[in-house]
């Protein structure tokens, strides 16, 4: 079914910034729409994000720009092709920018349109979105997958919170529980025990971007401590039915002049040897099953000796690192900096360069997290990619805070409806 119309307009993500939401109309009459997120602590690397500068607006965060360049020149471009033909509107889009980084239409201008038109294309071949995109961006199906395990974030600091952590994300990982809903309960039931543990000790409850708790801890180990007591005080075994996970986001402290991680909490400026002592500590003492981005993306000998010390043990996630790249992720492969690869689909800008991207990591034996942004919106389609590849990992937020919870029970729905399905038949 041929691409009639685009439209694409200005909504609010959940920091109340605007992004592009395309909608996509087909000769048939059907629609469909797609809105893209949008990253604080971002890669250098990462495709470009349009946006129009005009401080009068939306303190020059407006994507009036973006949106037009979608309505006046994409639209000519794709009109009339097939909704099916995914990689082939890609590539025109692709090669209508020409540039490396999405910089002329803007990242979020093609994204919207390349989700709008995996979402019409699933449409049209009346099947689910996961089902859809497995056969489409030629995801390989595996009949034993329990459907992925959830990275929840409940502790937020770096550049999401005012908590004054320097590791950005803490995480509860539920990943010797079986089925993704009996994960998430597992998740919630921790989070709000976390909640009560945090308010007993007079530390306050608010919450960051992403739905965690923003304390004013002590030390950055602190955070640690506090979930590992919350685990063990549960009815989850820690180290066994529950994990815990950091996203260090250690570009943004990292102060490349000096070579050193500036630990401002801490009072502590490490080199990144004392850093991988640190993290060997911190796996040894918490349970840790994952961390992502340890090292500066700027800090590659950082990463290979890491990885080389603690990645027969934990994940070792590149997200800063690899902006979901192909070509870094083969990068990071030959390095031997990593083993698992977080994907967002707006680091790279289509929805047929984040397969590619996935198809580099699994030709190398790495895990892949699909993960949303701190700036999100009600759009669940990264939960549908997440199962369409069969992710080990889905990194969508707190077990709070509906832009990251709608994504969380659409897996969930899929795997009830996945379950149903095998029981009568
Ligand atoms: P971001 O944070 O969306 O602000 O980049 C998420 C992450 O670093 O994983
Ligand atoms: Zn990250």
């Amino acid at each position: 079914m041929k691409i009639q119309y685009i439209d694409a307009y200005e909504i609010l993500d959940s920091r109340g910034n605007p992004t592009v939401e395309a909608k996509i109309t087909t000769e048939s009459g059907i629609s469909s729409k797609a809105s893209v997120p949008s990253g604080a602590s971002t890669g250098t690397k990462e495709a470009i994000e349009l946006r129009d500068g005009d401080k009068e607006r939306f303190g020059g965060k407006g994507v009036l720009e973006a949106c037009k360049n979608i309505r006046e020149k994409i639209m000519p471009a794709i009109k009339g092709i097939d909704v099916t033909e995914q990689w082939e509107i890609d590539k025109t889009m692709i090669e209508l920018d020409g540039t490396e980084n999405k910089s002329k239409l803007g990242a979020n201008a093609i994204l919207a349109v390349s989700l709008a038109v995996a979402r019409s294309g699933a449409k049209y071949s009346h099947l689910p979105l996961w089902k859809y995109l497995r056969n489409s961006l030629r995801f390989k199906k595996d009949e034993n997958y329990d459907f992925p395990v959830p990275l929840l974030n409940v502790i937020n600091g770096g550049v999401h919170a005012d908590s004054g952590l320097d590791v950005q994300e803490y995480m509860i990982i539920p990943s010797g529980i079986k089925g993704f809903a009996n994960r998430m309960r597992a998740g919630a039931e921790l989070y709000h025990a976390l909640r009560n543990r945090l308010a007993e000790q007079g530390f306050r409850v608010a919450v960051g971007d992403e739905g965690g708790f923003a304390p004013s801890l002590h030390s950055n180990e602190d955070a640690l401590a506090q979930i590992a007591n919350t685990v063990k005080s549960s009815n989850y075994e820690l180290g066994k039915q529950v994990k815990i996970g950091m996203d260090v986001a250690a570009s943004e402290f990292y102060d490349k002049k000096k070579d050193l991680y500036d630990m401002k909490l801490d009072q502590k400026q490490l080199n990144s040897k004392q850093m991988a002592e640190l993290y060997e500590k911190w796996i040894e003492d918490y349970h840790i099953e994952l961390i992502e981005d340890p090292m500066s993306e700027f800090d590659w000998k950082g990463w290979t000796d890491f990885n080389k010390q603690s990645g027969d043990k934990i994940t070792i996630v590149g997200d800063d690192l690899t902006v979901t790249n192909k070509k870094i992720v083969e990068e990071a492969h030959k390095k031997k900096a990593i083993n698992s690869v977080l994907i967002k689909v707006n680091q790279i800008g289509s929805l047929s360069e984040t397969a590619q991207c996935i198809q580099a990591a699994r030709n190398h034996d790495m895990s892949i997290a699909i993960s949303h942004r701190s700036g999100e919106t009600e759009d669940t389609f990264i939960a549908d990619l997440a199962v369409a590849a069969t992710a080990e990992y889905v990194k969508f937020g707190a077990p709070a805070r509906s832009e990251r919870v709608s994504k969380y029970n659409r897996i969930s729905k899929i795997e009830r409806k996945h379950h149903e399905i095998i029981s009568f038949s």
